[in-house]
């Protein structure tokens, strides 16, 4: 199973908590950047957290995602961009949204040694053209398009892919289909993985989680009590003490 993180200690508590794989997810962009979406994220701020996760020394295999724009430059400009993922930021492969355009684009990269792992059904990088987040494979044709994305991303040498609010029944039906495994993210019980982002998981989004994001902890009332205990403490002379 999977989640993202974006830094030192949250790669280090979901490293030994057996965590198989750290994205290091664009999601970095609303969560802790306080962007409205993930389009301005650059490969500098990849670059930099990814860095930052990989310090940790996680077991789990770590993967930074090739943000909004990367992918679609010239090729060089691609494998550049990946290059600097793995050599300067030590991460083991990058991510790349998007299915059977990005096909050979994915293929041209595992030829050239890159590990990667795709990621259909809702794209988050494109949210400025289709102007929100919303559920992908309802329709027959939607469904058409998904399995020809999964293959084709399967095809390409994609290791695993990401399944991003796919239609439960459709992404079980994806599932089934491909060799490589499917790590579903709002897309139902069904897929070979899970992968949730840590901030939705930890209750330390502000913002509201999206419906599917099951929040396994309270870190945000417990930031804000233990900030509010500090701020009394020193206000009322209490800290610190001598010793302290
Ligand atoms: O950026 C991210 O965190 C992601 C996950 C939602 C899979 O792409």
């Amino acid at each position: 199973m999977a989640v993202t993180a974006f830094d030192y200690p949250s790669a280090h508590y979901a490293s030994r908590a057996g965590i198989d794989l750290i994205l290091v997810g664009d999601s970095l962009g609303n969560t802790v950047l306080g962007f409205e979406t993930t389009v301005p994220v650059t490969l500098d701020m990849m670059v930099h957290h990814s860095a930052a996760v990989n310090r940790a020394a996680p077991e789990a295999l770590v993967v930074t995602d090739i943000p909004f724009g990367e992918a679609h430059r010239d090729f060089d400009r691609l494998l550049a961009s990946s290059m600097r993922c793995l050599q300067e930021a030590g991460s083991g492969a990058v991510k790349i949204e998007g299915g059977e355009s990005m096909a050979d684009r994915i293929a041209a990269l595992v030829g050239a040694g890159v590990p990667v792992l795709g990621h259909i059904g809702l794209l988050p990088q494109q949210v400025l053209r289709l102007g929100g987040y919303r559920k992908f494979g309802k329709t027959p044709e939607e469904r058409k398009q998904l399995l020809t994305d999964a293959r084709a991303v399967e095809r390409a040498g994609a290791f695993a892919v990401v399944a991003e609010m796919v239609d439960a029944d459709c992404a079980r039906e994806l599932a089934g289909t491909l060799k490589i495994p499917l790590i579903g993210i709002g897309a139902g019980p069904d897929c070979d993985g899970q992968i949730l982002v840590s901030y939705d998981l930890l209750g330390l989004n502000p913002e509201q989680s999206p419906s599917f994001a099951r929040r396994f902890g309270d870190l945000g009332p417990a930031m804000e009590e233990a900030f509010r205990r500090y701020a009394g403490e020193v206000r009322d002379g209490r800290f610190p003490e001598r010793k302290e």
